[in-house]
């Protein structure tokens, strides 16, 4: 045998070597936990299972506690380039095989060089999470890794897409890099992520908790709103990665790619006629408005357990890619809530970073009234809904479909925050609060004088019904200029697909102050 060819059998043996990370033992090990290993996981994201492999030959140089006779080519890491639907990702996958996925000195620098090439190219960032957190052996070393990793994370934020998908552990300050990204998938029954794990919830509080009661996919993807998506094992986790990308830009200079959905862009829909409720107080299922309106097939619900009270999703409007925003009277009437807030503006925010127009369904009768809420500080987290919309560059499309009230109403997309293009339903009822608290308030003498309970109530209707008709209405919004139009239901989407044709060229000519950054309520 030559001795290139003696070179190249080396080196492949040497590749074998490397791809078994931790070893076969710790590979059976991880299957029978239903996990898939790093590469396996990696193949399933990169078309046709292709990807160039980073650092395949990094080993840690740490010596205490016995780490110099534990190495691993790779340490505990796979870093890696390809494309996914075409276009190119930059991919990191703990390996959980060697060392459980920890994070020692090389492993993250190994990540952060991947980052440094995804920032400097233009690429998304998918970091496929497994690890059982810092590298107890590698003492601060470790924690000067973390640290890195979140400063990549914060340097990439708005400039590439950051995704973020938990399939193992996920514990102590590791939780940081996937909480600085821009979307978290968890895997069902195999994941989890918390500050603090049960021992120390028991030694501390007295409390018994599982890990997957603490913070298992479930917990956070309904009540704590750090998962944006729960995925039943990996493999649909990747799927849900995969989706995910074909509605965004590979960064924040790029349009998200329009493709050919094949829809009918001036598609009437003659049932959102009659879908509006006669009586106000009646909710409706606002899904059918969105999947009506927007390309079949084509809406993407993010976050869909968090916060019922507002929906937030991708879906795509003549092969648009853009961004869905709207109430949901089906929960608290549609009311914005402290959790809602922080739904709708981190989206809007993202949607902006990303050149993803914003298109936003109002039917909110205000914020939710109540001492849990301010208490919580409701003044806060609205606030960034105002301060989103408001900073927002990218095209803002807005419906009032129905209740458009007091601050709510400005928040949610108006023309007074810098909506290109807003419309209303002939149901819409727009005004500083509802006809009867309206009238409440305005005719509370007259009101008053009325002994009797049932005359009472029935002129406060009368007063309510004037108030409604001379100021709550639609009508008198477009007398003023506020909106642009009052439009039959059933045209809504080829309306707005006119409006996003015209608007997807917008230029921002807005005076901005000269400023190192805002200061959005956080
Ligand atoms: C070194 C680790 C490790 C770690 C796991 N291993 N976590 N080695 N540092 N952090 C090793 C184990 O020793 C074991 O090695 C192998 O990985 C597999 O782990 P198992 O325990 O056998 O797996 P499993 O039963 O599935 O349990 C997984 C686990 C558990 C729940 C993650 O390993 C665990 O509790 N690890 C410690 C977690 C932890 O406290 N990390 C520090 C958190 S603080 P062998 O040799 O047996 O195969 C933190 C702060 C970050 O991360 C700060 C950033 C700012």
């Amino acid at each position: 045998m030559s001795s290139v060819r003696k070179e190249i059998e080396e080196l492949r043996k040497i590749i074998e070597q490397a791809k078994l990370g931790g070893g076969l033992e710790a590979i059976k090990k991880q299957h029978e936990q239903g996990k898939l290993t790093a590469r396996e996981r990696l193949e399933l994201l990169f078309d046709e299972g292709k990807y160039v492999e980073l650092d395949m030959l990094v080993t840690h140089r740490a010596t205490e506690f016995g780490m110099s006779e534990r190495k691993a080519y790779g340490d505990g890491v796979v870093t890696a380039f390809g494309r996914v639907n075409g276009r190119h990702v930059v991919a990191i996958a703990q390996d959980f095989t060697f060392m459980g996925g920890s994070v020692g000195e090389m492993h993250a620098a190994k990540i952060v060089k991947a980052m440094q090439i995804a920032l400097s190219v233009g690429v998304p960032i998918v970091f496929l999470n497994d690890s059982g957190g810092a590298r107890i052996q590698e003492g601060v070393d470790s924690l000067k890794g973390y640290g890195e990793i979140f400063y990549m994370n914060v340097m990439a934020s708005g400039s590439v897409p950051q995704i973020a998908v938990i399939m193992g552990p996920c514990a102590g300050g590791a939780v940081y890099s996937p909480a600085l990204m821009d979307f978290i998938i968890m895997v069902s029954k195999t994941s989890y992520m918390f500050i603090t794990g049960p021992r120390v919830v028991k030694a501390a509080l007295g409390e018994e908790v599982t890990e997957y009661e603490l913070g298992g996919a479930e917990i956070h993807a309904s009540k704590s709103g750090v998962a944006h998506f729960v995925a039943r094992d990996d493999r649909e986790a990747i799927e849900i990665v995969k989706k995910l990308l074909l509605y965004l830009p590979s960064n924040s200079l790029e349009l998200p790619p329009r493709i050919d959905t094949g829809d009918d862009p001036f598609r009437e829909e003659p049932y959102l006629n009659n879908i509006v409720p006669e009586d106000p107080s009646k909710p409706y299922n606002m899904y059918e408005i969105i999947l009506r309106v927007f390309d079949r097939d084509t809406f993407f619900e993010v976050q869909k357990d968090f916060a019922k009270n507002a929906i937030i999703g991708f879906a795509r409007l003549d092969g648009y890619s853009v961004c869905v925003v709207a109430n949901n009277p089906m929960f608290y009437m549609g009311s914005l809530d402290i959790d809602s807030s922080d739904k709708i503006a981190r989206f809007v925010r993202f949607c902006d970073a990303f050149n993803l127009p914003i298109i936003t369904f109002v039917d909110t009768p205000g914020f939710l009234p109540g001492t849990a809420q301010e208490h919580r500080g409701i003044i806060r987290h609205g606030a960034k809904i105002v301060y989103a919309y408001a900073e927002a560059t990218v095209p803002k499309l807005t419906v009032i479909v129905r209740k458009a009230y007091g601050g709510a109403y400005i928040a949610m997309g108006s023309r007074h925050l810098g909506a290109d293009f807003v419309v209303a339903w002939p149901t819409a009822e727009i005004a500083v609060m509802g006809p009867e608290a309206a009238a409440e308030i305005i005719w509370r003498k007259q009101l008053q004088s009325v002994q009797d309970e049932e005359e009472r109530k029935k002129l406060l209707q009368k007063l309510a019904e004037e108030y409604r008709a001379k100021l709550a209405t639609p009508y008198f919004t477009a007398s003023r200029g506020y909106i642009d139009a009052i439009i039959e239901p059933a045209q809504t989407r080829k309306v707005l697909v006119e409006a996003l044709n015209l608007f997807i060229t917008k230029r921002d000519v807005r005076f901005r102050p000269p400023k190192k950054h805002g200061l959005i309520p956080l």
